[in-house]
């Protein structure tokens, strides 16, 4: 979209990150939101775990924080409902699962259907759930990776935007591998929000699209970007993260 000549440019979209622990790709978020490199702001962060060490990048950078303990509802939907209605507080545009560890009502989901992100260390559709890391090691497997989707009431199964590919090396452990996935989340993330905060990503529920296009098969970062990329991606000096 072009700015008309005397405006200013687009007001940031509003980004509400969820987290559960550590809280990395909400660091690599924030980090690409202040230096620009999404036309967007992180105005809140919700936490259901009070000890989750991402609250700390909250803090660190003045964006208003809550933790919601889902041990303090009866049952998954009274969390979800008033999960629903803090997110809606900061009225947002986008809300950006990172690392949140809740299985989520279809009631919630539909709420924020084609508003709702979740990036998942595995190239989907393979290793859906937990362990990714030491599954994909388990069976060989020559690479790995990390994907962001739309959010959908099946669990790692909403349409995928987009994947970054990472080399299964001859002495990973799933501690080594998960590590290197990281690193690419951290520019995979960034990357995709950018584009659905753009407007050039898109999905109502029914055909994702990519620039008005139908999107056949998700995008790869390191090809579309071209970016640090492909199976020598080890012998190459390390990406800077963000
Ligand atoms: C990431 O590996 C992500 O793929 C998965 O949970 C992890 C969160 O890590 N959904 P962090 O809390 O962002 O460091």
């Amino acid at each position: 979209m072009s700015v008309p000549a005397g405006q200013s440019a687009a007001t940031p979209k509003r980004l509400v990150v969820l987290i559960s622990g550590r809280g990395s790709n909400l660091g690599a978020l924030i980090e690409a939101c202040e230096q620009d490199r999404i036309p967007a702001q992180v105005v809140g962060v919700i936490s259901n775990r009070p000890d989750a060490a991402g609250l700390g990048f909250a803090e660190q950078h003045h964006i208003p924080h809550r933790v919601l303990n889902h041990r303090d509802y009866p049952s998954r939907e009274a969390f979800d409902a008033d999960l629903a209605t803090a997110i809606e507080d900061y009225a947002p545009d986008l809300v950006i699962l990172a690392g949140f560890m809740r299985i989520l009502t279809p009631g919630f989901v539909d709420r924020f259907t084609g508003r709702m992100l979740n990036i998942h260390p595995s190239l989907l559709p393979k290793y859906r759930g937990l362990d990714t890391h030491a599954r994909a090691l388990a069976d060989g497997e020559p690479e790995h990776g990390a994907s962001v989707h739309f959010v959908t009431p099946e669990l790692d199964g909403g349409p995928v935007i987009m994947q970054a590919r990472v080399p299964v090396a001859p002495d990973d452990t799933p501690e080594t591998l998960a590590a290197r996935v990281q690193r690419a989340e951290h520019r995979l993330y960034p990357e995709v929000v950018r584009r659905v905060c753009s407007g050039e990503i898109q999905w109502s529920g029914r055909i994702l699209q990519a620039d008005g296009s139908p999107l056949e098969a998700p995008l790869q970062l390191d090809e579309d970007t071209h970016d640090v990329s492909g199976p020598d991606a080890r012998s190459r000096p390390p990406h800077p993260v963000g």
